[in-house]
């Protein structure tokens, strides 16, 4: 959450509203379908599959993965901001700004991201969640930007990799524009 955050607060807003297209809405369909399908298949038999939702970028890609499971599951949300510059002393970069509504404890849970950058987030929120005692903790995330993650993670159940460029749309934000762009764009730098 920080980095995409931080990098965006000193820059001017574009009125651009159609930025070119990285990944069309057809293929995040296909795909996100395809994914649904690995965690029905995952969690065969379980009734007690919690799907946590990271905000805000997650709500779409969530609330479309979650229309096409056939397990049964119930939806949290989790919202979490990042330390500023200024605050870099703390030891972990992530706050917890909003906890999920109902315990963990004994459940699956799959934690929902519409992207892994740096990383932080999701090693943040592996710990905090470990800590509740659940039956399973794993993690699902549309988009990975390899190249830029700094924690030991595990995604297990992954949409697309994608190289370093900022991402919008499909959830994604650019000071808070383009999320309901129902493709994935690309932004490019003269556009921020
Ligand atoms: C994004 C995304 C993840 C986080 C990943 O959140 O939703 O939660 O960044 O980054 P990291 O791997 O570097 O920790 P963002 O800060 O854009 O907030 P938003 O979801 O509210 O738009």
């Amino acid at each position: 959450m920080g980095s995409r955050t931080r990098q965006r607060r000193s820059s001017t807003v574009s009125r651009v509203t159609h930025p070119p297209e990285l990944i069309s809405a057809e293929t995040i369909s296909r795909r996100v379908r395809s994914l649904a399908a690995d965690v029905d298949a995952f969690y065969a038999g379980t009734d007690r599959l919690v799907l946590i939702g990271v905000l805000k970028g997650s709500f779409i890609f969530l609330s479309d993965l979650a229309r096409h499971l056939t397990v049964p599951h119930r939806i949290e949300f989790i919202a979490v901001t990042s330390y500023g510059a200024l605050e870099s002393e703390h030891a972990d970069p992530v706050r917890l700004i909003m906890d999920v509504r109902h315990g963990i404890d004994g459940e699956d849970v799959l934690i929902v991201e519409d992207i892994v950058d740096t990383g932080h987030t999701l090693a943040y929120l592996m710990r905090l969640f470990s800590a509740r005692n659940p039956r399973s903790l794993r993690t699902c995330t549309l988009l990975h930007k390899p190249e830029r993650t700094e924690r030991d993670i595990t995604i297990d159940f992954l949409g697309f990799t994608i190289p370093d460029v900022w991402v919008v749309g499909y959830g994604l934000d650019y000071a808070e524009r383009y999320r309901t762009l129902p493709y994935l764009a690309e932004l490019p730098p003269e556009l921020r």
